[in-house]
């Protein structure tokens, strides 16, 4: 038994998926205790959009400390806040013409979410909120509420409240927009609806099985929160910083949320670290009402601020949006190869994924054969059904390409195994 088995809680779980010990990380690779090399096509769960060990961030990050930079400082004034707000507002939201407060709450996507829920009921005055079928919005019980997933809402032990479901774009596959549901819902005194505080979504679903909305149905989204005077909030954690191809996932759409929730990436090199954003007429918690320790990382402060510069320029932006047609067009050749899995192609940008519609359980089965051979590759879905890509976004030409192909062998062998076994 090794240490992680002897020691280490049941509740671990990637490490069953990835039975290795870690030692060095690169870029798009990382390597195991035996010098074994893997692609890295998880990324963090998206917490590692500029790949492992930027050198860029690591050095702003080894010089502050040598300088014996504040580490530590709850919400206080600190140089290297004042450098990620600006860096922020200068880099992000002046060029995109955006006006947000920017708040701090733990360092956690779930934190985050939790202050943009609190915050939306204070302001409004009313306690329900709108969330979608396979929304993925955290672990503490206010974001549980609003997660689709059944396994983990039961883990909560206690009784999730003040959630109404609606389906998400496409969810219910005959051609009902949900969109028009849920403002004819809103509209009707006769629904049951009770006027939420807020709607918060994705833009992809990213844990719930890269479920993608389309831009007409999230515009009609925000005219309806307008219209009725609900807070829309925006989850970016997973799809934001670049993973869509731009650096907020709802850009497409030129829509502008209530608020918007993010975390993972905005770290720079996966430093713990999250944000709220606040259109400023909703900044209204008093000083301290949302409070916690671990507000404001310094260290995720000066990588997340070094970070700013792959958004100086479009490069980054292209290069994802280039590559993410490879990965379609390679996706959609894997579907045709694979009948026997009756596979879609799912998602956008940098967060894409295919789901098997027959013989959903291989889905473990192909991640774990692609693991052997070196590649880092994740399910999502409520069934694990979706293989789903979410590499770095700076991942090389050479790591795609091979990465990719991992992954078509994957399903080659696992359709093999099938065919072997009905034989
Ligand atoms: C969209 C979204 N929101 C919130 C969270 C929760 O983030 P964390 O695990 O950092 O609490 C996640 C995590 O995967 C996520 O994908």
């Amino acid at each position: 038994m090794n240490v992680f088995e002897q020691y280490e809680s049941n509740v671990r779980s990637y490490i069953r998926s990835f039975p290795a010990t870690f030692v060095r990380a690169k870029g798009d690779k990382m390597w195991d205790d035996q010098g074994k090399e893997y692609i890295d096509f998880f990324a963090g769960a998206g917490a590692l959009n500029y790949g492992h060990n930027d050198d860029g961030m690591k050095k702003a990050v080894i010089e502050y400390m040598q300088g014996d930079g504040i580490l530590h400082s709850l919400d206080m004034g600190t140089e290297a806040k004042a450098k990620f707000l600006q860096r922020f507002q200068d880099v992000i939201l002046k060029p995109r013409k955006m006006d947000y407060k920017m708040m701090f709450p733990g360092p956690t996507g779930t934190n985050t979410v939790e202050s943009a829920l609190k915050l939306a009921r204070k302001v409004t005055g009313r306690a329900k909120v709108v969330s979608f079928t396979r929304a993925f919005h955290g672990m503490t019980l206010g974001a549980l509420a609003i997660t689709g997933n059944a396994f983990k809402r039961k883990g909560a032990g206690v009784s999730l409240n003040e959630t109404i479901f609606m389906p998400y774009d496409g969810y219910t596959g005959n051609g009902i927009n949900s969109a028009d549901l849920l403002e004819q819902m809103l509209n009707d005194d006769g629904s049951g609806m009770d006027k939420p505080a807020a709607v918060i979504l994705e833009v992809i679903q990213g844990e719930g099985g890269i479920n993608a909305c389309s831009m007409e149905w999230l515009k009609r989204i925000r005219e309806i929160c307008t219209e009725h005077g609900i807070i829309m909030i925006v989850d970016d954690v997973q799809a934001g910083c670049g993973r869509s191809g731009t650096f907020f996932s709802f850009e497409p759409a030129g829509i502008v949320p209530d608020m918007i929730c993010m975390s993972k990436s905005l770290g720079g090199m996966g430093l713990p670290f999250a944000m709220t954003l606040v259109k400023p007429e909703y900044d209204k918690f008093g000083p301290g009402e949302h409070n916690g320790t671990f507000r404001g990382n310094n260290l995720a402060f000066i990588a997340a601020a070094e970070a700013m510069r792959f958004w100086e320029n479009d490069d980054l932006a292209q290069r994802v949006q280039h590559n993410a047609a490879v990965i379609k067009e390679r996706l959609g050749r894997i579907r045709d190869r694979f009948p026997q899995f009756a596979a879609k192609v799912k998602g956008r940008g940098f967060m894409q994924g295919l789901e098997l519609t027959v013989a959903k359980e291989k889905g473990e089965e192909i991640c774990a054969e692609a693991f052997k051979n070196g590649l880092i590759l994740e399910t999502a879905g409520p069934d694990d059904e979706v293989v789903k890509l979410l590499p770095p976004l700076i991942l090389t030409d050479e790591s795609l390409a091979k990465g990719l192909d991992i992954m078509e062998e994957a399903f080659a062998a696992v359709a093999e195994r099938m065919e072997k076994s009905a034989a």
